[in-house]
């Protein structure tokens, strides 16, 4: 098994592209170590966890909340986890959040790594080290920031995964295209959806190429003080539709991204607008739609991003060339408003 060590500010992860889950065992010791995941992912392949140490949540955005880190907190103690466990999580971007999470609060501080099962969690949500809850409607609103010992991707996992979970994890694709890779913006292009899912190779080589434009955008600004926030494209205006209009997170970031574009074009003179929608449907993803202008202004104004009066807005110069633009929030009100 290859494996590829990326190194952070305080840590480092060893990448293993191309494994399988039964080699999983030759990373941690399966006596010290305790899987978490959730009952969809147990229920597909449960003969997989035979021999593990599991502990399964109910699956969905709605239980990454204090509850549920509360009651893994519980089974922990119970199982006599300690410094010397490590913790995996199995799964999409809910299950990695909470592992991370929990893994950095539990004795303060334990070892833990991820083996992602979504499209999105390969290319995104393992990838990072910010992990988290939501509280109410606010995304992520508490976390860390701490990054994986290591993760396994076995791609094969993603033959159960339904069309749905697949856009998800594209709007993160065409996302990272956006700000950083207008060659792969091509790739995106010439393809589909149903053409990528049948291509094995080009699926693997893809998911190797996000996985490392992200590792090397974190790699270089950690802490979100520049570079980093361009990864959030299309996520300001979609973390503040995605709990409200109940999106999933690729929905509400592909709307997020189609708005962040007509931003653009209004205030840096962009001019590929309708590439970026034209992508957005090829892989199954919304682009314009009608929501409460009102209702997201509120939400907006409690984002992550904002800093006294201005929200950081993440546009595009080109397709390939992302940028942080500070907008006060007054003037954001007018654009939004009239969007
Ligand atoms: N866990 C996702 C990120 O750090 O961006």
């Amino acid at each position: 098994m290859k494996k590829q060590t990326f190194k952070f500010s305080t840590a480092s992860t060893d990448c293993y592209f191309d494994a399988a889950f039964k080699q999983l065992k030759e990373i941690v010791s399966q006596q010290h170590a305790i899987i978490i995941t959730d009952q969809n992912i147990f229920d597909k392949h449960t003969s997989k966890f035979k021999g593990w140490n599991t502990i399964v949540l109910n699956a969905g955005e709605e239980f990454k909340v204090q509850a549920t880190v509360d009651s893994v907190i519980q089974q922990l103690i119970e199982l006599n986890a300690d410094r010397k466990t490590t913790l995996i999580g199995v799964g999409g971007g809910v299950i990695t959040d909470i592992t991370g999470y929990v893994a950095a609060i539990y004795m303060r501080g334990i070892s833990f790594g991820f083996v992602p099962t979504t499209l999105l969690a390969m290319v995104d949500a393992s990838i990072g080290g910010k992990n988290g809850i939501d509280v109410g409607v606010y995304k992520n609103m508490v976390g860390i920031i701490r990054q994986p010992n290591f993760l396994l991707y076995d791609v094969s996992l993603l033959k159960t995964l339904p069309d749905a979970e697949w856009s998800n994890g594209f709007a993160e694709i065409i996302k990272h295209a956006c700000i950083k890779d207008a060659a792969m913006f091509k790739i995106l292009e010439q393809n589909n959806l149903q053409k990528i899912q049948r291509n094995k190779k080009l699926l693997s080589q893809l998911i190797e190429r996000n996985a490392k434009l992200k590792i090397k955008v974190v790699q270089n600004d950690e802490f979100e003080k520049g570079e980093r926030r361009l990864l959030n494209y299309g996520h300001t205006l979609g973390h503040a539709l995605e709990n409200q209009y109940e999106l999933f997170h690729g929905q509400a970031v592909s709307i997020g991204m189609t708005y962040a574009s007509v931003i653009s074009q209004q205030l840096l003179k962009f001019k590929q607008t309708d590439a970026v929608v034209k992508v957005l449907e090829q892989y199954g993803l919304p682009t314009y739609a009608s929501f409460d202008k009102n209702k997201v202004m509120t939400v907006l104004k409690m984002d992550k991003k904002r800093e006294r009066k201005d929200i950081n807005y993440i546009l595009l110069e080109k397709i390939g060339k992302g940028i942080v633009l500070p907008i006060p929030l007054t003037d954001l009100e007018n654009i939004i408003s009239n969007l």
